[in-house]
């Protein structure tokens, strides 16, 4: 199952925000920002059909859905924008090309912790697809306690004039992985307004998981043995 935070660019809104944030004149052609994002959007279907894919298959040879289920959203334009000024990016359509490679995501929520790698594997070695990144925050979790694995793959869209590549951002979690970086997200977004907080529940949150870690370990354990 897909869920859909769709989020079409509307050049309306597309020009709104960039005259808000005072940077129509720099961006050269909305024109050309829509066709990125149409490729983006497309590249992201692509992916999203071969994960789709992948589970079927592992589901009808090995009785086991690798994926619990999977989010799919298009950065809007405005978060894109932000994300170019904070970063110190040019704010051009090469710049754009060249340096953000999140403006199509997907998230994927597997069942079990061996069944990120199980995820990942099927999908590069699939002959169209590049890896252009990857972070394995899993092997090596963030201070914070953060874990997921991050990877950018880069795969070819066939358009009427021809085949074009484009990058996808894909995160692969647990359940458990995925339930608490929804809180920790939450908490971050809430500390803003009240640091005490922050300091309160960090190093809570930090323990949390850890054990949540070890429980989806051990119930991948007893899965495998009634498997
Ligand atoms: P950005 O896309 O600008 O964040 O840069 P990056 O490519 O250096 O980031 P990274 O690959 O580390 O993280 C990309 C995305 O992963 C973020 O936009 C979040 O959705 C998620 N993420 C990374 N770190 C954390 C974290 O500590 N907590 C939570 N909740 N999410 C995180
Ligand atoms: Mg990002």
């Amino acid at each position: 199952m897909i869920l859909q935070r769709r989020n079409f660019l509307n050049l309306g809104e597309l020009q709104r925000q960039m005259e808000l944030s005072g940077l129509n004149d720099r961006l050269d052609n909305v024109q050309r920002f829509s066709q990125i994002y149409l490729l983006r959007r497309l590249a992201l279907k692509e992916v999203g059909t071969k994960l789709e894919n992948l589970d079927d298959e592992y589901s009808a040879l090995h009785f086991h859905n690798p994926i619990h289920h999977m989010e799919e959203r298009m950065k809007n334009p405005a978060s894109l924008l932000e994300k170019i000024e904070r970063k110190g990016y040019g704010m051009t359509i090469d710049s754009i090309q060249e340096n953000v490679f999140d403006i199509a995501g997907i998230r994927v929520v597997t069942n079990y912790i061996d069944d990120i790698h199980r995820v990942e594997d099927a999908l590069v070695n699939q002959d169209d697809i590049t890896v252009v990144k990857r972070k394995d925050y899993i092997t090596k979790p963030k201070s914070n306690g953060y874990r997921s694995l991050h990877l950018v793959v880069s795969v070819p869209v066939f358009l009427a004039e021809g085949a074009q590549t484009a990058p996808v951002e894909i995160q692969i979690r647990t359940i458990g992985m995925d339930m608490w970086a929804s809180l920790e997200h939450k908490l971050r977004y809430k500390n803003h307004i009240d640091p005490d907080k922050a300091q309160k529940y960090a190093g809570q949150l930090k323990d949390t998981a850890r054990q949540l870690n070890q429980i989806e370990a051990s119930m991948q354990g007893i899965y495998q043995d009634l498997l």
